[in-house]
């Protein structure tokens, strides 16, 4: 089998997401909480789509619309069905039917709170379709606890039957190889097989892991493709959550070091799913990377920096303590420091604002500096309003910029100024009280309240 193999077959994927996840103990559906900055259906959408399928269907819970809307958000091309009531993981599947009417190749079966199965293991899958006789290919794994899950019934290669923890024989309790839940069945056989199954076990509920011994009895072939325990995490609980972030968080890591990344302490470092490190990129100690974010070659993300939506060009120095927030623009060789926030707002190459600044709804023009203390005073309560520098010009420190304002190139701006009308190029501009001066004053002051 080529790894493109599957890839030229049709395939249907259908994601099962109608369980409520009560251990999760939340207001909102378990599915829709978040890993790495995007929710547990989305990544499932995500790698489904990635293995190749064609066409998505997600089965969801009557009354969860909030689920139906977060695939349409992620995949708008998703199709919603809705399992009337939970009857089992074959009885959700079914749910979807209309949409096997097409014709398809392989169908995919995935669970949307198992969100780190990667795209190469559904390709395994329905590579395992392409590949021999097999009509119902499954996902197995070596589990340090087996209890809760359903066991792979083994002859040789051959797979004869799952068996849920719960209808276990006595003699098959040692059995350690579980069954990760999603699957992969042959176009043709498919809605036979699922259609076929019954409800008689120990949980009344119609069992997508008795496709298994459905294609047995029709002479049908089964195989289990392996996976490693990590990838197959079904998440039930905040702990088993935080279980997954972390297996995620170190996968990112690690393709970012492959690609010529530095961590100089990888596990203090949060990534996003869509986050994007050139080579020799810098990144110290405790930085939060939220969704969006884009950093170019050569640039240094200094100590506990915070980024969420913004894109740093070649050679910047960011932090340490910056904050740079959705619509920040950062063109090479910009220079961020301490406590200083940036959003929506362009900054030309080399800009400097290297203390105690926010610059927000801003164009900043090429080497301009921008002194600490500066505020761009962007806001009325209403309506957000728009500040412009040129290029090469100097902003001295504790200035506020009183948008909506312009101030042309090579302008400066005296210290502690409030900027309430534009500036001209190459112009020094002051706007504060002139300072005075009264001798002897403080002097006298005292001597008045002596005793
Ligand atoms: C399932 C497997 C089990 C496997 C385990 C791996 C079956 C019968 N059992 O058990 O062999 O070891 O996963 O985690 O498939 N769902 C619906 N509608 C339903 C029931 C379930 O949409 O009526 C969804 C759930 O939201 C979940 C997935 O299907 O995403 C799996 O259901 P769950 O109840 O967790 O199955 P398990 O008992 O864990
Ligand atoms: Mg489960």
């Amino acid at each position: 089998m080529t790894f493109s193999e599957p890839m030229r077959r049709r395939c249907l994927a259908v994601i099962l997401a109608a369980g409520e996840g009560k251990r999760m103990r939340s207001r909102k559906p378990k599915v829709l909480h978040e890993l790495a900055g995007r929710s547990m259906l989305a990544h499932v959408l995500a790698s489904v789509a990635t293995a190749g399928a064609d066409r998505i269907a997600v089965v969801v819970g009557a009354g969860q619309e909030a689920v139906a809307a977060e695939a349409k958000r992620a995949a708008p091309s998703a199709e919603i069905f809705v399992q009337s009531a939970p009857l089992g993981t074959a009885h959700a599947v079914l749910a979807a039917k209309a949409a096997f009417a097409e014709g398809f190749d392989d169908l995919l079966i995935a669970f949307a709170d198992t969100p780190l199965i990667r795209p190469a293991t559904y390709s395994n899958l329905r590579g395992g379709l392409a590949d021999g006789d097999a009509a119902v290919v499954v996902l197995g794994f070596a589990a340090k606890d087996p209890k809760g899950y359903g066991r792979l019934i083994l002859e040789g290669d051959n797979l004869i039957a799952i068996r849920e923890h719960k209808d276990l024989h006595e003699s098959e309790l040692g059995l350690d190889i579980c069954n990760a839940g999603v699957m992969a069945l042959a176009g043709q056989h498919a809605l036979g097989l699922l259609e076929s199954i019954g409800n008689t076990n120990a949980q009344a509920e119609y069992y997508l892991t008795d496709a298994v011994a459905m294609a047995r009895t029709r002479k049908l072939g089964a195989a289990a493709s392996r996976v490693a325990a990590d990838e197959v995490l079904g998440i039930n609980d905040r702990q088993q959550l935080a279980e997954a972030e972390a297996v995620l968080q170190s996968r990112y890591r690690a393709d970012a070091m492959q690609a010529g990344v530095t961590f100089h302490d990888p596990g203090s470092v949060h990534l996003s799913f869509d986050t994007e490190l050139a080579a020799d990129v810098i990144i110290e100690p405790h930085v939060f990377f939220g969704p969006g974010v884009s950093v170019g070659a050569g640039s240094v993300i200094r100590a506990f920096s915070h980024l969420d939506g913004a894109k740093v060009g070649e050679d910047c120095i960011i932090g340490p303590f910056a904050r740079l927030r959705p619509g920040a623009e950062l063109s090479a060789g910009v220079h961020i420091g301490n406590f200083v926030e940036v959003k929506a707002a362009r900054l030309g190459v080399g800009v400097k604002a290297n203390h105690l600044a926010y610059i927000g709804d801003a164009t900043i023009g090429a080497r301009t500096n921008i002194g600490a203390g500066t505020i761009t005073c962007n806001y009325d309560g209403f309506t957000k309003f728009k500040t412009e520098v040129g290029e090469g010009a100097f902003i001295g420190v504790n200035s506020a910029l009183v948008a909506p304002v312009t101030i042309g190139a090579g302008a400066y701006v005296g210290t502690g100024s409030v900027i309430t009308d534009d500036v001209e190029a190459d112009a020094l501009v002051l706007a504060r009280a002139r300072q005075i001066q009264k001798p002897g004053w403080a002097k006298a002051f005292r001597a008045k309240h002596k005793k």
